[in-house]
């Protein structure tokens, strides 16, 4: 049943619809790409409009609707807001794996570890895992915890936050088929995963517990209060434009700890307004400077 006024009926299936789907025009391509920056800091270049029209399709069909103007409408309305969120959703992509650039784990483990173990004062270490995906960024961080075998992790906190709700259930869940278990050894395996009856192998209760899921877009205020000690933002950032980037370099150093570390994907780098709060300590690994990053009233 349709449930958009300006829904209209296809004539013939083929009547307003290309080979592979209904047509974006390319008033209906920069009305989505406005919407995707102004919601979550994409920056969607029109060479992109093909990868846009083949993942939107799959919602056009789920709203029975034919035509890309029409979806526009209803994402761009008051009623729309859900399907906002899903048509986000579907324009991220999602793709990670166990201990992906495993030379930021290497630096968990032999550097960063051992040196807030060392430190004075009862402080939990934090970790937070910003764009985790389906969990196997925030789970590979605990996994190295765990490794690690360090009195002072025993208490160690990990934030794993995504923008899009359905992989962040996923994670919580932890539970992951077969095909998504590359780049875990055979003895992390047995170590800390356990077959399901359905739904392939899950974390146990020890690893799940260590890392808190929760959904926050990047752009909004963030609600954590507190330093962190590691900021793992790793194929995220990619996707925004160079302002929303600086901006957000900002924020992550007011909220890193003096000396705290700031991972980022291996075809990110920081800019170079922000090189006053980070200092490059290893490839794509940044540490905070003493200065402070002025928040001059803007969210964090
Ligand atoms: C390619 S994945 C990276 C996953 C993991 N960090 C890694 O490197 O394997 C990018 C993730 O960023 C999330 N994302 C995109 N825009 C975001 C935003 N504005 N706020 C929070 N998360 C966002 C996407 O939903 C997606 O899960």
């Amino acid at each position: 049943m349709n449930t958009f006024p300006n829904m209209k009926a296809p004539k013939s299936p083929r009547a307003d619809k290309g080979l592979h789907g209904p047509r974006l025009s390319k008033a209906a391509f920069r009305r989505i790409a406005a919407l995707a920056m102004r919601e979550a800091g994409l920056s969607i270049a029109e060479s992109k409009a093909d990868m846009v029209r083949t993942r939107l399709a799959r919602r056009l069909r789920a709203l029975q609707l034919v035509d890309f103007d029409d979806y526009c409408s209803h994402v761009e309305s008051a009623e729309g807001q859900i399907e906002l969120g899903l048509m986000i959703s579907a324009l991220t992509t999602n793709v990670s794996h166990f201990f992906r650039e495993k030379h930021h784990f290497e630096l968990l483990k032999t550097q960063i570890l051992p040196e807030l173990a060392r430190r004075p004062g009862a402080e939990p270490i934090r970790i937070w895992s910003a764009g985790c995906a389906n969990g196997q960024e925030p789970y590979s961080i605990a996994m190295t915890l765990a490794e690690a075998d360090l009195h002072a992790v025993r208490g160690a906190r990990i934030l794993a936050t995504d923008i899009d709700p359905t992989v962040v259930e996923f994670g919580k869940a932890g539970a992951y088929p077969e095909h998504m278990l590359g780049g875990l050894s055979e003895q992390q395996r047995s170590r800390f995963l356990h077959q399901q009856e359905k739904n392939g192998q899950a974390f146990g209760v020890d690893l799940r517990s260590m890392i808190s899921f929760r959904v926050l877009n990047l752009l909004n205020p963030w609600p954590m209060t507190g330093q962190f000690d590691v900021i793992f933002c790793r194929n995220v950032v990619i996707y925004f434009d160079m302002e929303t980037q600086a901006t957000l370099w900002r924020r992550f150093a007011s909220i890193l700890a003096p000396g705290g570390w700031l991972m980022l994907g291996h075809s990110e780098r920081i800019h170079t307004s922000a090189e006053k709060y980070f200092g490059k300590a290893h490839v794509t690994a940044y540490r905070r400077t003493g200065e402070l990053a002025p928040l001059n009233g803007k969210v964090r």
